[in-house]
């Protein structure tokens, strides 16, 4: 038990992220238009290293012509490890208009990392006089990642986002797999004969999810590569959803829907949660602590739990 009350993640929707690459300005009224709470307009991995300089001139020429509503605006920048990324946050801090938002640091193996790019990002804003102070996301996507995820996610003030990155995360981890994200073929127990697949990328993500709460921050699970797999992509986010994480990567502007289906408390689980508010003021009213909901305990812990799901309805009903 702590004296100290757990922070509060950011409250805004973040049910989906939907991800283009900067080389490909065509699609990009196609996102503004789409329903993702998040753009992430990448510079990294789906971006050739020929494309890099225009692929960021034609980002920060879309953070000025394109109207991107009430989204969160953010670009990937390439990682610390190549010779791009300063020049990515530079020319993003002096050059794209303020309705930029966030900035998404990828392959983050240390806190060091943040407060190597917040002390560029400080610098840039300062001889800038930018009014929209950028905000960070990060993706943990390396064994070194996940091993210090706790102080990666203590590690600015302006990180608000937290994400797992499936494929190199299952690189950098030596995981016998391509996939990205979902079930693995050979990742499975035997009962009396018969295969249960069990969650390669269960471990992660709870890992994720406390140094995300802990900190307040909010954590997201990443891609789901086959985007031909509906029922795939629903699976893997329901279970994301059951573990505390708040919303889902879209590689396809199909997953969109998916995620957000998902991500949205469904009517049922918010007309139960009000049930059970209602049950324990009743209980309360008696004087009791403890009561009993559809032949199940609820006590004052259910209280917290079904706040859960009214808070997030009502914050995404809100948005
Ligand atoms: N956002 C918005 N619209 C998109 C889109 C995206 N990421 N990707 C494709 N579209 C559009 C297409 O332009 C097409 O529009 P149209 O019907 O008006 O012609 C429609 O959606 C259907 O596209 P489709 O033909 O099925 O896909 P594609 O072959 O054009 O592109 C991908 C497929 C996977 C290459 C593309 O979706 C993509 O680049 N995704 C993001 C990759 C990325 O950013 N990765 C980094 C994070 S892991
Ligand atoms: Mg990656």
């Amino acid at each position: 038990m702590s004296f100290r009350i757990q922070p509060a993640a950011p409250a805004r929707p973040n049910r989906c992220q939907l991800f283009g690459p900067g080389s490909r300005p065509a699609i990009f009224e196609k996102m503004a238009a789409s329903a993702a709470d998040v753009i992430n307009l990448d510079l990294e991995d789906s971006v050739a290293p020929s494309d890099k300089d225009s692929a960021r001139a034609n980002i920060i020429e879309a953070t000025h012509d394109i109207d991107w509503g009430k989204k969160t605006l953010s670009v990937r920048i390439n990682g610390l490890d190549t010779p791009w990324w300063y020049r990515d946050v530079v020319d993003l801090l002096e050059q794209a208009s303020d309705r930029l938002d966030q900035i998404m640091i990828p392959k983050v193996g240390c806190a060091a990392d943040l407060y190597a790019v917040d002390a560029l990002v400080t610098a840039v804003e300062r001889a800038k006089g930018r009014s929209n102070p950028i905000k960070f996301e990060v993706i943990i996507e390396s064994a070194a990642g996940i091993a210090h995820v706790e102080e990666i996610a203590a590690g600015s003030p302006r990180l608000e986002a937290m994400s797992l990155g499936a494929a190199d995360f299952a690189a950098s981890m030596g995981m016998a797999t391509t996939g990205i994200g979902g079930t693995q073929e050979n990742y499975y127990m035997l009962h009396e004969g018969a295969k249960h697949w069990s969650d390669p990328w269960h471990w992660a993500q709870a890992a994720i999810v406390a140094a995300c709460r802990t900190h307040g921050v909010l954590p997201v699970d990443g891609p789901f590569g086959d985007f031909s797999d509906d029922e795939g992509f629903r699976a893997q986010a329901l279970r994301s959803a059951t573990l505390g994480m708040v919303g889902k990567w879209a590689i396809h502007p199909k997953q969109v829907a998916l995620a957000n289906e998902v991500f949205t408390p469904s009517e049922v689980a918010v007309t139960e949660a009000r049930e059970i508010l209602a049950a324990m003021e009743t209980a309360k009213a008696k004087g009791e602590g403890a009561t009993v909901y559809k032949g199940r305990l609820v006590d004052i812990a259910s209280i917290k739990q079904a706040e859960v799901i009214v808070r997030q309805s009502e914050m995404i009903a809100s948005a």
